[in-house]
C-alpha cells in the first residue's frame, strides 16, 4: 500500500497554495502598518518550555504536545503554540533592552495532538502577533484592532469580538473559590475532566460544552476583579469603542492556555462545523518572568489565528480569494530551430520580469494553444519558420485574437507595454 500523510495534516497543493500566498501577504501588510516585526523561532523546542510556559494543567501540554526524546536524550517538542516560542526568544536575545516595546510577529505551522474534524488539525498554521513590553490597554485594543482589519481586509463577513477580563492572579484566586462553593453541589455530575478541574483551575468548567447547564447562574469574573484590574478592562473597551469595533462581553470566556492575565478575547463567526471560535488571544502579564527565570518580567498581549480556519469561513462565506495568476505570455517555437529561439526567448521575457512558459513534450501547435489557455496566458508568441526566417514572432492576445508580427528583440518590451507595466 502507498504511504499516505498522517492523520490530521493537509496537502496543500497548487491551486490552493495561493490562496494562502494571498491571505500571508495580507497578514504581512497588516502588521507592516501597525509596525509589527516578523520573528522566527524554531518549530521545536525544549519541552520545559511549554510545560512552564503554557502550563502543565492544559489540556495542550497534558494531552496534545508531540514530545520526543531527541538523539542526545533531551526531551523535545513540537510547538503546540507561538507564545512561548517568541517569550523565550525575547529573553534570550535580550530583546528587553530596546527602547521600544517589541511588537512582534509571526506565521507558521504549530502542532497538537487532537481529534481532527472540520477546523481542526494536528499540523494547522497560525498568524500570530506578540506586543511586549507595556501595560497599556490601548496595545490590548491595538492588538484586538490588527486581528479585527485583518479579516476585514480579506473580506470575513460578521466577525465578532468578545472580550473578558480574567484578572490578576489575586482576583483570580478570590474568584476561583467562589467558583469551588459554586460547584460543590454538582461536582459529581460534571463530566470526568471538569471533576478534576474543579479542583486545579475551576474557571475551565465555565467553557465545557458538556456541562453548560450546570454553569447557570455562576458567579461572574467581573465581580470579583479589583479596582486595577477593572480599570483597564474599561479603558481597553473604551479604546475598541472609540475606533469603532463592536464587541461584546462575555464574562464566561475562559481561555484554554494558563498564561492570560486581564484581557482575554476571542474573534467568533460561523461556518466551520461545531467551531465558532477562530482565534483568540490576550493579555499575558507574568509569561516573561515566568520564562525568563525570574530574572526580566516584562508584559505582553498577543493573539493566534488559525489560518486553516479563515479558509473555511471565507469558504463557508462564498468569499472569492484571489487564486492562479494568469501567465504573461505562452511561447511557442515549431521545429527544433524555433524551439531553440523560443528557450531563449523565454529567458529575455523572464529576465524582464514577466511570467512566462512554453511546452516541454514536443506537442503539436493545436495542445501548446490549449496548454497556453489552461495558463490563462494573456498573449502567445509563435515562432514558426517564417518567423524565424524575419527574426520576428506572431503576437497573439488570447482575450482578443488579435495577431501582429513583433521583432525578436521587442517581444519583452511590446508585451510590457500591452499589460502597462
Ligand atoms: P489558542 O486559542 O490555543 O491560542 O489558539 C489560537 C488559534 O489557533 C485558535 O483560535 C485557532 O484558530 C487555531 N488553532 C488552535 N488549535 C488548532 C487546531 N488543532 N487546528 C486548527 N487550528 C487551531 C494560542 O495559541 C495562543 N498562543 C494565542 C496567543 C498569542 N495569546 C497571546 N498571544
Amino acid at each position: 500500500m502507498s504511504i499516505q500523510k498522517p492523520k490530521g495534516t493537509q496537502d496543500l497543493l497548487p491551486g490552493v497554495v495561493e490562496k494562502w500566498q494571498y491571505i500571508e501577504e495580507k497578514a504581512r501588510d497588516v502588521c507592516r502598518r501597525f509596525n509589527y516585526r516578523e520573528i522566527r523561532t524554531p518549530i521545536f523546542e525544549h519541552t520545559e518550555l511549554f510545560q512552564r510556559g503554557v502550563g502543565e494543567t492544559t489540556d495542550i501540554v497534558e494531552k496534545e504536545m508531540y514530545t520526543f526524546q531527541d538523539k542526545g536524550d533531551r526531551s523535545m517538542s513540537l510547538r503546540p503554540e507561538g507564545t512561548a516560542g517568541v517569550v523565550r526568544a525575547y529573553v534570550e536575545n535580550k530583546l528587553y533592552g530596546e527602547p521600544d516595546v517589541n511588537k512582534l510577529y509571526y506565521i507558521g505551522p504549530m502542532f497538537r495532538y487532537e481529534q481532527p474534524q472540520a477546523g481542526r488539525y494536528r499540523q494547522f498554521h497560525q498568524f500570530g502577533i506578540e506586543a511586549i513590553g507595556s501595560v497599556d490597554p490601548s496595545l490590548d485594543a491595538e492588538v484586538i484592532a490588527l486581528g479585527y482589519l485583518f479579516y476585514k481586509e480579506i473580506g470575513l463577513k460578521d466577525v465578532r469580538v468578545e472580550i473578558n477580563s480574567v484578572g490578576n492572579p489575586a482576583c483570580r484566586t478570590v474568584y476561583r473559590d467562589e467558583l469551588r462553593k459554586f460547584f460543590a453541589p454538582v461536582k459529581e455530575k460534571l463530566c470526568k475532566d471538569c471533576q478534576s478541574r474543579y479542583d486545579r483551575n475551576p474557571m475551565r468548567i465555565l467553557d465545557c460544552k458538556k456541562d453548560q447547564e450546570y454553569g447557570v447562574g455562576a458567579p461572574s469574573i467581573l465581580d470579583y476583579l479589583d479596582e486595577e484590574c477593572s480599570t483597564h478592562f474599561a479603558k481597553v473597551q473604551r479604546h475598541l469603542t472609540d475606533m469603532g469595533i463592536a464587541f461584546v462581553v462575555n464574562p464566561r470566556m475562559v481561555r484554554g492556555l494558563d498564561y492570560y492575565t486581564h484581557t482575554a478575547f476571542e474573534y467568533k463567526a460561523a461556518g466551520i462545523g461545531a467551531i465558532d471560535t477562530i482565534s483568540g488571544g490576550g493579555r499575558y502579564n507574568g509569561l516573561v518572568g515566568t520564562i525568563g527565570g525570574g530574572g526580566v518580567d516584562q508584559p505582553g498581549v498577543g493573539f493566534g489565528l488559525g489560518l486553516e480556519r479563515v479558509l473555511l469561513v471565507l469558504e463557508a462565506q462564498g468569499v472569492d480569494v484571489p487564486g492562479v495568476r494568469p501567465l504573461d505570455v505562452y511561447v511557442i517555437g515549431m521545429g527544433e530551430a524555433a524551439e531553440n529561439e523560443a528557450a531563449k526567448l523565454l529567458f529575455e521575457l523572464r529576465s524582464a520580469g514577466l511570467t512566462a512558459e512554453k511546452d516541454y513534450l514536443s506537442r503539436k501547435m493545436k495542445a501548446q494553444m490549449k496548454s497556453a489557455d489552461r495558463f490563462s496566458a494573456r498573449y502567445t508568441a509563435i515562432i514558426g519558420e517564417d518567423e524565424l526566417a524575419r527574426g520576428s514572432v506572431t503576437l497573439k492576445s488570447m482575450a482578443t485574437g488579435e495577431q501582429e508580427e513583433v521583432p525578436l528583440a521587442s517581444v519583452a518590451e511590446t508585451v510590457k507595454a500591452k499589460l502597462d507595466r
